[in-house]
């Protein structure tokens, strides 16, 4: 079992990664602390898969344990599934000794974190991410919330968790197409901050791909370490927190432009990674060299579903309109090398339209290629 301590003074909390901690449950939550009163938040074929095993052991350990199913997807993670759970938590008398786990992906753990910081203005919570997404990404940061009609993520809190326990052993039962997008996450970890990893990631995307465990277990400490030590320095995203978005400012367009359908948020940034590494060259001397390296990293996690049929125009409005909402301002994460980004602000549109272009030929060329 690997640890990985993140460090926010009073708020600080450790994450745990390994094969088999579900099993291991009521010692980790004896060692830690937590107390005996848990609900534990999931989704229908979560609790099947994992959730019931895991409610009987720690009630064999003497925790009163009560599950909470949410329906399963995206389209779930508003207040309507906040205001289900606060109801449930006051009819079963909880309290501010009660304790909330989320068992699940980054919808699980989001909700769960935002009524956890809502709940009689903030109760403990345990997170305990089943995707590779969640267990990279989304578990670890302390963003809560969820998603208003208008906007994805629009409401929410930064609350840290009691600790975050990531058992690779769950990703065995991920589909092939949610683990990948989970990898281009990784990917970007080595990008943004880390050449050695970005090596070690390419050079055992084999073993990655079939899951081997200890290969895993490694890759996610690492995510989790540069994610932690980046919010250890900027925990309410005003400055290095940014770089975490490579990739990001265009994939979001592109999210918005297939409209949501079609592409998972992983494949979008993958998109935008390869988007993110043309601007570089263009805007802060990248190699062209390792351009082509960074892209063909990127494509070698597995298929993306075609964009080159989308129009350059509608992703160009996405961005636009992105704009607006951000203060009319773009934040643009570029590379000047592998593990030395920079961030920039609005750069001009002929070269959006160029890097789209140039993005799509990508798309094409790889589809063609089967
Ligand atoms: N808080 C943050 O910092 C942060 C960061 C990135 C993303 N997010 C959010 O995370 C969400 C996406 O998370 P996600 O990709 O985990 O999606 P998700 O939670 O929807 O999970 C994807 C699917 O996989 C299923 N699943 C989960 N674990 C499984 C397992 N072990 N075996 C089989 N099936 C499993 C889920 O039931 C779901 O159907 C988005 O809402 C996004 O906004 C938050
Ligand atoms: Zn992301």
């Amino acid at each position: 079992m690997k640890t990985v301590h993140v460090n926010l003074g009073n708020r600080s909390y450790d994450i745990l990664i390994g094969a088999g901690l579900l099993e291991r449950s009521p010692d980790l939550f004896e060692m830690r602390g937590i107390r005996k009163r848990i609900f534990l938040v999931s989704n229908d074929s979560l609790f099947k898969l994992f959730g019931k095993d895991l409610l009987e052991k720690l009630q064999e350990n003497d925790y009163q344990v009560t599950e909470i199913l949410i329906p399963d997807g995206e389209k779930y993670k508003n207040l309507n599934t906040v205001e289900n759970i606060y109801t449930y938590l006051i009819a079963q008398r909880a309290d501010r000794t009660s304790t909330l786990a989320a068992l699940g992906g980054g919808v699980t753990g989001d909700v769960t974190g935002f009524v956890a910081a809502t709940f009689l203005r903030g109760i403990p919570y345990i997170q305990i991410p089943t995707t590779l997404l969640s267990q990279v990404d989304s578990s670890v940061g302390g963003k809560t919330g969820v998603n208003h009609m208008l906007g994805k993520n629009m409401i929410g809190a930064f609350y840290q968790p009691h600790l975050v326990y990531i058992d690779t052993e769950t990703l065995s039962t991920l589909s092939q197409r949610e683990f990948q997008s989970g990898l281009y996450e990784v990917v970007k970890y080595g990008l943004i901050y880390d050449q050695p990893f970005s090596e070690l990631v390419r050079d055992s995307m084999e073993d990655i791909l079939e899951r081997t465990p200890t290969v895993l277990e490694r890759v996610i400490t690492r995510c989790c370490e540069i994610k932690a030590e980046i919010i250890s320095n900027d925990e309410t995203e005003r400055d290095l927190r940014r770089i975490l978005n490579f990739g990001h400012t265009f994939g979001h367009a592109l999210e918005a432009a297939a409209h949501f359908q079609g592409m998972t948020h992983g494949e979008a940034v993958a998109y935008g990674m390869i988007a993110a590494t043309h601007l570089s060259v263009m805007e802060a001397q990248l190699d062209t060299s390792v351009a082509d390296e960074i892209i063909r990293n990127i494509l070698q996690v597995g298929n993306l579903p075609p964009i080159h049929t989308l129009h350059t125009e509608d992703i160009l409005e996405a961005m636009s309109r992105d704009k607006k909402r951000l203060g009319n301002q773009n934040f643009f994460v570029l590379l000047r090398a592998v593990g030395k980004p920079i961030v920039t602000g609005d750069v001009p549109e002929k070269a959006l339209t160029e890097v789209w272009e140039e993005t799509k030929r990508v798309s094409a060329s790889a589809s063609s290629r089967g």
